[in-house]
């Protein structure tokens, strides 16, 4: 079976083609990059791949038995009919199944909600495909707060306006884990699959990240209006935006959802506590 996994040239990708040839091996697995010197370090057959270009994946999915699509970064609008490049050059190139990694979020009045909402159109996509399928919603990914543990630490705080609210987290690596076993175990076709760890507070965060690195960070509860300024301030109008709808959405428990992490591997996802101490300095 050839299984073959887009965007990875990405963090996300690069450690699902791992996860996946340690199952299949890797003359069985193919990397699809839109920049395909970027996944040449990955030491699989690399095939070019832009969302944009449905004659791209034509040419890359050709002898391909099931494929991993990674969500794409462009604005939201634009997201669904590059995914359906995607899907429509599977359909035609015989693949058998597909395997997306969608999200999970707040699916309105935040904003965030668009990109969540065009995660959903997709999700409609792939399971009206014709091709077997599984789904990922996945968590909020947790490593971009500890590569910002120093900033976080010039300010000794955490500020943003989650509130109280708890998010399922998770790890590249615990997704890829995953994912790997919803290409290759049949026992997944047709399941949509929440891909977090233990929901936690930005408190209980903070805690760990002081844990971890001996900081002495403390949580600050912003307005939403507050924070969207500051992030807009640091990261433009269009990311600053997202950030602030994705606290938001925490704010509203929208990414504290059960996790079905354990039924898409056969193993809890990794603790928190276990995830910090191989951390700690
Ligand atoms: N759960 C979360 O917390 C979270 C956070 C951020 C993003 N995401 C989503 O998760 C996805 C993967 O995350 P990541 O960590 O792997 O992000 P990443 O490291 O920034 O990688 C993004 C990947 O998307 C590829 N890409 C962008 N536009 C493309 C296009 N038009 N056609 C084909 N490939 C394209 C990039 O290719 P190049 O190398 O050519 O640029 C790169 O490989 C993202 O795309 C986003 O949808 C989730």
């Amino acid at each position: 079976m050839r299984i073959a996994v887009t965007a990875a040239s990405g963090n996300l990708g690069a450690e699902i083609v791992r996860a996946t040839e340690s199952l299949v091996g890797k003359a069985n697995v193919i990397a699809i990059a839109r920049t395909p010197p970027k996944a040449e370090h990955l030491g699989v057959e690399v095939r070019k791949g832009d969302y944009t270009s449905k004659a791209d994946f034509d040419e890359a999915l050709k002898g391909v038995d099931a494929l991993l699509l990674v969500s794409g970064m462009d604005d939201p609008s634009k997201r669904i009919d590059q995914h359906r490049n995607v899907i429509h050059a599977a359909k035609d190139a015989g693949v058998k199944r597909i395997v997306y990694t969608s999200v999970q979020g707040p699916e309105e009045n935040t904003a965030f909600s668009p990109i969540i909402e065009s995660n959903r159109h997709t999700e409609e996509d792939i399971r009206n495909s014709g091709m077997t399928w599984v789904i990922g919603r996945n968590g909020i990914y947790i490593e971009p707060d500890v590569d910002y543990v120093e900033a976080y630490r010039k300010e000794e705080r955490i500020a943003n306006c989650a509130g109280d609210g708890k998010c399922g987290y998770t790890t590249r690596p615990e997704l890829a884990f995953a994912y790997a076993r919803m290409l290759t175990e049949d026992r997944h076709i047709g399941r949509t699959y929440n891909l977090h760890g233990e929901p936690i507070t930005q408190n209980e965060l903070a805690d760990y990240l002081n844990g971890a690195f001996g900081a002495n960070l403390v949580y600050v509860p912003l307005t939403v209006q507050e924070y969207r300024r500051e992030r807009i301030a640091e990261l433009g109008e269009f990311m600053g935006n997202i950030i602030a709808g994705i606290y938001e959405g925490i704010s509203k428990d929208a990414f504290n959802s059960p996790s079905h992490f354990a039924a898409a591997t056969g193993r809890e996802h990794q603790s928190w506590e276990e995830y910090f101490g191989g951390l700690r300095v």
